[in-house]
């Protein structure tokens, strides 16, 4: 199974991601979440990403492009993945298509989560991010047992540094504007399934899995 997710800042891509590539024993791949990886270990990767992430913007497409379809002809893709906060731009999708079709496979489903604006802002407020294991949690609505501990790994728990109230603007203007289209292109390949992200995560979870199948 190859998988898109797609919606806004804050929609439930990593919350859902997660909970299918258990599901379907594949991997997870979340290029923001390698970019805060490279962050942490202060490559010149995270270094330059970091610039465009602070601000709200894009990492330019040929830097995150090249990352992607690396990470995906690793030997634990073959069987699938799901691609959480990749493609953000027509042309990384294009790119997509065309390093698949290269291969003579395809993308089996895109999955968007619809959610306005108005409830991501209060969402992003709340989050919590585990920067070892990419769990992600809310203050309120998905705490961890243990208060700024990760259930999973144990780490400790973070507020992401894009997480301020004027940067998720400026990141919810830069999914209007780049991302949204994204909707249409797959509508148009005939693979875009659409999930109301409003409900609780579990009822979420169970909508996906019906786009799924
Ligand atoms: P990225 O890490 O992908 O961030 P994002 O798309 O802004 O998405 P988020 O991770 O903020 O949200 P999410 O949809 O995963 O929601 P989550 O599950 O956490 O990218 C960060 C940056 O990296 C970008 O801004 C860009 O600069 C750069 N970047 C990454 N990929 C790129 C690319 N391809 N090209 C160029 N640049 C790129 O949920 C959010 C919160 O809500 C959590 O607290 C969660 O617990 C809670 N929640 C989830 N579901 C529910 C629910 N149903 N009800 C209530 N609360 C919920
Ligand atoms: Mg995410
Ligand atoms: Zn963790």
């Amino acid at each position: 199974m190859k998988i898109v997710m797609l919606g806004a800042p804050g929609a439930g891509k990593g919350t859902q991601a997660i909970n299918i590539a258990k599901e379907y024993d594949i991997p997870h791949v979340s290029t923001g979440d390698i970019f805060r990886a490279n962050i942490k270990n202060g490559t010149e990767l995270g270094m330059k990403a970091k610039e465009y992430m602070d601000k709200g913007a894009l990492v330019p497409d040929e830097v995150t492009i090249g990352m992607l379809l690396d990470r995906i002809s690793e030997p634990d893709c073959k069987n699938g993945y799901v691609l959480d906060g990749f493609p953000r731009t027509i042309p990384q999708a294009e790119s997509l298509r065309k390093a698949l079709t290269e291969k003579g496979d395809k993308l089996d489903v895109a999955v968007n989560i619809e959610v306005p604006d108005a409830v991501i802002e209060e969402r992003m407020s709340g989050r919590r991010a585990c920067l070892k294991c990419g769990a992600t949690y809310h203050v309120v609505y998905t705490p961890p047992k243990k208060e700024g501990i990760c259930d999973n790994c144990g780490s400790e728990l973070v507020q992401r540094a894009d997480d301020k109230p004027e940067t998720v603007k400026a990141r919810l203007a830069t999914y209007h504007e780049q991302t949204q289209p994204l909707i249409d292109f797959y509508k148009k390949e005939g693979i875009l399934k659409e999930v109301d992200g409003t409900q609780s995560p579990s009822d979420v979870f169970k909508a996906v899995m019906e786009a799924l199948s």
